[in-house]
């Protein structure tokens, strides 16, 4: 079992569906939890890197990535950002750093190194 005093931090409890994303600061760090369609929960940077929209506010998932509706950049539950083009060519964007998570006893946590 999990506890703040080894360096784990509770952020949110597993019931975020598939497809859900909530906003959460760890510290001072704002951040988005997520969970792709497949199910995979990940904790990721809020701002997007291009204009910097809160991903909790203008985030959609779709399948196995977030996607940012200000301009469509998109990343993976590594953070690889990414532009899709209409004719469906990827182009690479910047990324976001992802906080690595697991889940257990209910709850995704993240371990805060200090
Ligand atoms: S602000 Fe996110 S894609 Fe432009």
């Amino acid at each position: 079992m999990k506890s703040s005093g080894d360096g784990w931090v509770r952020i949110c409890a597993s019931d975020l569906p598939p497809g859900g994303i909530v906003g959460v600061t760890i510290g001072s760090e704002d951040m988005v939890v997520w969970r792709s369609m497949a199910g995979t929960p990940c904790v990721i940077e809020a701002r997007c890197p291009h204009q910097w929209s809160h991903l909790a506010g203008e985030g959609v998932v779709v399948g196995e990535e977030l996607v940012c509706l200000t301009h469509l950049w998109r990343f993976t539950t590594g953070g690889e950002g990414w532009k899709e083009n209409v004719n469906g060519r990827r182009d690479r964007k910047g990324d976001l750093v992802v906080t690595d998570c697991i889940e257990e006893d209910g709850s995704i946590w993240v371990r805060i190194v200090g």
